[in-house]
């Protein structure tokens, strides 16, 4: 069942369209990301799933309830705003206590609970502290206890990360993950960090403008884009267009390739079809960089124009059809190519878009 399900969701700022007709089914239990740059909505739709703003159409679903018109508090869910938003008068206990106090918890469930969010957050010892002494992570920290205190049925995580340096980052993503998981919780995250959403999403939702590009697994979005948005924003490809030849045959250049057309474009390959544009989508370490002509198919001569040395991975430029190709070598040691090269393009690893 969906814990979080947004029906054709609508906001409008003025004549600005914010949020644009988004659907989204969120599973009990799940992680999921809306993953998308900065102003493309992903916000204004978190704060209209938590109550902050009503939707303009659509409807809002938390669990099998209809929520449009029910106020926050009443919602079972709880936010950790992007900026924290601690109350700067009161102490980390405060802070975390502040919601239970708000529903009237009694004092000593108060302190029991209050506890068992810091120590799950691994704040134990700065608990009468005021947050400005407080570092970054430990800010992040206490917003998040004080989301989870009031043991809310689904947590909105807007950017809780982007104060953070990158190194804390990556540690803290890993923990907010295993926290979910451990306590079961549905998780709704917002991000523009495309890497981040692959880290630790069940499933990411990309939005660009208001609207939804594509909603899949890590692995989908990252191998199967539905767009060119989708497959520019998330990771780095190589975008070349090409003339359909025949079945899954393509040229560029002067060059032909096959390339697995049937499966993305049915009628563009059927019966040799020829004039169709595709644009193939080639993930830089799905090319395979050879120094000596292999004895195969789908086989680009090229030179290398710059080479660039990464630690796990060698990145190179390589010109070749009159393109220029971008080619991450994986696990290069200490070798680092210039000079003549040969592409190998697999087919399998060739996504195809439509024009
Ligand atoms: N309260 C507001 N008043 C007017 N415009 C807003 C308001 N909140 C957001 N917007 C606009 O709506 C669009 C989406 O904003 P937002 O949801 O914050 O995007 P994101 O979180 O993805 O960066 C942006 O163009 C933003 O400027
Ligand atoms: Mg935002």
């Amino acid at each position: 069942m969906a814990e979080v399900r947004l029906v054709e969701v609508s906001k409008r700022f003025g004549s600005l369209p914010a949020v644009d007709r988004v659907s989204l089914d969120v599973p009990e239990g799940s992680f999921y990301t809306l993953l998308g740059p900065s102003g493309c909505g992903k916000t204004t739709t978190l704060r209209i799933v938590a109550g902050f703003y009503p939707p303009d159409r659509g409807d809002v679903f938390i669990g099998a309830r209809r929520v449009n018109n029910l106020p926050p508090h009443l919602r079972q869910t709880a936010m950790v705003f992007q900026e924290y938003a601690l109350f700067p008068h009161m102490t980390v206990v405060e802070n975390v206590a502040y919601g239970l106090r708000m529903r009237h918890v009694g004092e000593r469930d108060v302190a029991r609970r209050v506890a068992a969010a810091l120590s799950l957050v691994g704040l134990s010892g700065v608990e009468r502290t005021f947050p400005a002494r407080l570092s970054g992570g430990q800010q992040q920290r206490v917003a998040l206890a004080r989301a989870l205190v009031v043991e809310p049925e689904v947590l909105l995580l807007d950017e809780p990360l982007s104060n953070l340096d990158a190194k804390l980052r990556v540690r803290v993503r890993t923990e907010i993950r295993q926290l979910q998981r451990q306590l079961g919780k549905t998780v709704l995250y917002v991000t523009h960090d495309q890497e981040e959403a692959l880290a630790v999403s069940d499933r990411i939702a990309v939005m660009d403008r208001g609207r939804v590009q594509q909603i899949g697994t890590p692995v989908e979005i990252y191998h199967h884009p539905a767009n060119r948005f989708v497959a520019d924003f998330v990771g780095l490809a190589n975008f070349v267009e090409a003339d359909v030849a025949g079945p899954d045959v393509v040229r560029i250049g002067g060059v032909t390739l096959r390339v697995p057309l049937n499966r993305a474009a049915p009628e563009m390959g059927r019966g040799g079809t020829a004039g169709g544009r595709v644009t193939l989508v080639l993930r830089p370490e799905a090319i395979r960089l050879h120094r000596a002509p292999p004895q195969m198919d789908n086989v680009l001569p090229g030179r290398i124009t710059t080479a660039s040395f990464l630690g796990t991975l060698a990145r190179y430029w390589v010109e070749a059809a009159g393109l220029t190709w971008i080619v991450d070598v994986p696990s290069p040691g200490e070798t680092v190519y210039g000079g003549d090269v040969f592409l190998e393009i697999p087919p399998e690893r060739t996504h195809i878009l439509r024009d």
